[in-house]
């Protein structure tokens, strides 16, 4: 269970070595067979993350035997099929479509090694979590002993992560690089207070200002999505949009026409959230807040990848965000960013209790284990000290001495 900040390279953390695996180990040559039997299968949640990542495994296997192969929804089924009857070693896929190419015995699983869940949380929570329990009991997927789970994501709330370990081996490694659901230090964030009929006019002034450079700009819902692209169009600013309603064709050339440059405005939902790699973002606009501050922490992380800086800037309205102003602000402060009086006042009169209080709804977390461990022995303060010494938590240790 893997967990650094968005855009960091965790693709090529799981890739490389995998690839480099399956090439010093007995893999077979990807040949047309009935029933392909991949070594590898990568799973993520929106078909352009998938297919993003598809690409990534075919340019790193280039010219090796191995063959990477994608499927997602809302292409031929029977175009993808061909393809995977080819030959197929890694098999990426979204669950819907991976599971019904399975289902149709086309592909088995028995010479699986390597199961990846990237953005595992999201694979993991309530929207994905029946479909992935069926791959891994379903089919004849190899246990959990006798294959190797890896789960990759920015962000890992601790009910998710105390379900994921279903899918790991007993003592799996927890690997954090740097703070687990915290935002890109190189995102420099913005929060402005605006009410929801300022919204476009606050839009049309940052954007006028902003000039060609590449803008995603998230908003709650698909309608509106539609909406404000119609809108920002009317207003001369070349502008497409991504959601989950339009047809796949449609998506793909929304995606193509940002990334080129000839829209360099891009109003998407959540769909567009996480994974992206989408070169000289330089601008996100949280048009509308999401809900969760994990969501938040994905898609300020389109901009600001790879060691280069973005910006992301949000409106606040008080009426509909007050839910997520505490995260918000402890986000802000992990990440040595300016924090408006107005939003810690905010944050503040919606609990009435202190907003670094970490037994508020949980934002981010360490290793769970390590906390269920200072759970058991909560009864005896000197144990608890003890075990709090041992995992070096002064934040925890100070909540127990509270309690
Ligand atoms: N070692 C490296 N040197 C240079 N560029 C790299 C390196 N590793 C990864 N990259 C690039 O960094 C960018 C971000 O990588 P990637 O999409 O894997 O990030 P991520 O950690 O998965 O982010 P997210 O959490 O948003 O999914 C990509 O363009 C990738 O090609
Ligand atoms: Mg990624």
């Amino acid at each position: 269970m893997a967990c650094a900040q968005t855009g960091s390279g965790k693709t090529a953390a799981f890739l490389l070595p995998i690839l480099e695996m399956l090439m010093r180990g007995d893999v077979a040559a990807s040949q047309f067979k009935e029933l392909q039997e991949p070594e590898v299968v990568i799973v993520a949640p929106t078909r352009e993350l998938i297919n993003q990542i598809y690409l990534e495994a075919r340019k790193f296997s280039f010219g090796t035997i191995i063959r990477p192969v994608v499927v997602y929804g809302g292409t031929s089924t029977g175009h993808q099929i061909r393809q995977v009857l080819q030959g197929c070693n890694v098999l990426c896929g979204t669950p819907g479509r991976l599971l019904d190419i399975i289902s149709k015995g086309k592909v088995g699983l028995s010479k699986v090694q390597f199961l990846v869940l990237d953005e595992a949380d999201r694979m993991l929570d309530m929207g994905f979590e029946p479909d992935m329990r069926k791959l891994v009991t379903a089919f004849d997927m190899p246990s959990k002993q006798n294959r190797q789970t890896l789960m990759f994501s920015a962000t890992f709330p601790e009910e998710i992560q105390r379900m994921a370990a279903d899918f790991m081996k007993t003592d799996y490694l927890f690997l954090a690089v740097g703070q687990v659901g915290g935002a890109c230090g190189d995102v420099h964030q913005t929060i402005l207070q605006v009410d929801q009929y300022s919204k476009r006019n606050k839009l049309i002034e940052i954007l006028t200002n902003i000039g060609i450079e590449r803008t995603m700009v998230f908003v709650d819902t698909k309608r509106k999505a539609d909406f404000l692209a119609a809108f920002l169009c009317q207003e001369n600013f070349p502008t497409t949009s991504i959601h989950g309603d339009r047809e796949q064709r449609e998506r793909e050339q929304a995606l193509g026409d940002f990334r080129s440059g000839k829209c360099p405005v891009l109003v998407a939902t959540a769909v567009a959230a996480r994974g992206l790699d989408i070169e000289h973002v330089q601008h996100v606009i949280n048009f509308d807040l999401p809900s969760t501050i994990d969501e938040y922490v994905h898609r300020i992380g389109r901009t600001g990848r790879c060691g280069n800086v973005g910006k992301a800037i949000s409106f606040f309205d008080s009426n509909t965000d007050l839910r997520i102003a505490r995260t918000l602000v402890k986000v802000l402060s992990d990440a040595q960013q300016e924090v408006p009086t107005w939003l810690e006042e905010f944050a503040f009169a919606a609990y009435g209790t202190s907003y670094h209080n970490p037994l508020g709804k949980v934002f981010a977390s360490v290793d769970s284990r390590k906390v269920s461990l200072i759970l058991y022995f909560n009864k005896n303060l000197k144990e608890v000290i003890h075990v709090c010494s041992l995992i070096q938590s002064i934040q925890l240790l100070r909540l127990f001495c509270e309690c």
